[in-house]
């Protein structure tokens, strides 16, 4: 097979870990004699200062060309006080809507051989396998009207959260959809008890619900969610939420992974002519620039969201297999990085890519 793939470092230590995620993505295309063409685009802070925008016309273009987009992370702290419409953030928001990839899987499980790296009890979290389902390209991220207007004590901001029922419609089918190939549970997240905008999903989700009879389907309000993430993570199987929810949720979730730098995530969105998803992956973490460009950062959510490619935009089931095995086979043997507190001295990013190529 040909595999179009299109490169978003982005930010600070997205070109690290995306620099390992390519050297696996080479290496399990070299093994099980697929071609690669590989491109690469700037997207956020480097977009900024190379282009002057966060988003340029030719990234969006090589995007739309790509068979698959992997991206980095977004994000320097010279930006911290600029305004949103020129935030690199602008650009991950602008990529996604371009694409159209309007659900966002971030898996989040526990690995035995890490149990001790997350700061909560074993017991509690070990056999935990989720995946949240997060609604990616609407919600109060995209709603207008927005800004700040107005001045003194009167200076008024305002941000909109927004849904139609079809967008409610497509990500809850996603999410069903995903339920029915695992363990048929279904919890919807929202705050009903406060905003029309959950209420509206409360009642699309339970609508969809009736064509996915073999999915039992829960709703928890979102504050809830929070709790029962840390007091019983195995009640989850997929978790269905809006934008902002899921953004909260999945950091979350990452500690029961041991680390956020372990969640990688698959953005998918329609289906194309010939059968593949449109998808744009990426690591759950962000740019990090206390730890850039030092060689530290954890490789492996990038890593897994090439694993998550493979499978979903190409339909490579035995590859993508391939390096998920070879991901705990490198945990199992505590070649890890800093972030997930190994016994011994820990692994540089680029030893981590290297061992998970060995073990493929
Ligand atoms: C994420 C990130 C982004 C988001 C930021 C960088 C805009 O936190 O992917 O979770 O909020 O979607
Ligand atoms: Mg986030």
């Amino acid at each position: 097979m040909n595999l179009k793939v299109l490169i978003l470092p982005g930010d600070g230590i997205g070109v690290e870990v995306t620099r390992e995620a390519v050297r696996v993505l080479e290496h399990v295309s070299h093994k099980y004699q697929h071609t690669l063409e590989i491109s690469e685009a700037l997207l956020g802070g480097a977009a900024i200062h190379q282009s002057g925008t966060p988003l340029p016309d030719k990234t969006v273009e090589l995007a739309l060309k790509a068979d698959a987009t992997l991206l980095g992370a977004v994000g320097l702290p010279e930006f911290d006080n600029v305004p949103p419409e020129k935030r690199p953030e602008k650009g991950l928001l602008g990529i996604r809507k371009a694409l159209g990839v309007f659900a966002n899987l971030r898996p989040v499980r526990t690995y035995s051989s890490l149990l001790e790296s997350s700061p909560l009890k074993n017991h509690l979290i070990e056999g935990t396998d989720m995946i949240i389902v997060r609604e990616l390209t609407g919600g109060i991220y995209y709603g207008t009207p927005r800004g700040i207007s107005g001045e003194g004590a009167g200076t008024t901001a305002v941000n909109t959260m927004v849904y139609t029922r079809a967008e409610i419609e497509r990500v809850a089918r996603m999410a069903f959809r995903l339920a029915r190939g695992r363990r048929k549970k279904l919890t919807s997240v929202d705050k009903s008890n406060v905003l029309e905008n959950s209420q509206l999903w409360r009642k699309v989700v339970t609508e969809v619900a009736g064509e996915f009879e073999d999915v039992a389907l829960d709703h928890l309000l979102v504050d809830n969610c929070a709790m029962q993430l840390v007091l019983n993570p195995r009640r989850f199987d997929v978790v269905l939420t809006e934008n902002m929810f899921g953004d909260i949720l999945s950091d979350e979730g990452a500690v029961l992974a041991g680390s956020i730098g372990m969640l990688p995530s698959a953005s998918i969105g329609e289906q194309r002519e010939s059968g593949a998803w449109v998808g744009l992956y990426e690591p759950v973490h962000g740019s990090a620039p206390d730890i850039a460009g030092q060689n530290k950062a954890n490789p492996l959510g990038a890593i897994g969201s090439v694993a998550a490619m493979l499978e979903y935009s190409f339909g490579l089931k035995q590859e993508a297999e391939a390096v998920n095995r070879a991901i705990e086979f490198v945990l199992g043997q505590g070649r890890v990085t800093a972030d997930l507190k190994p016994a011994g001295a820990p692994a540089t990013t680029s030893e981590v890519g290297e061992a998970v190529c060995s073990a493929i």
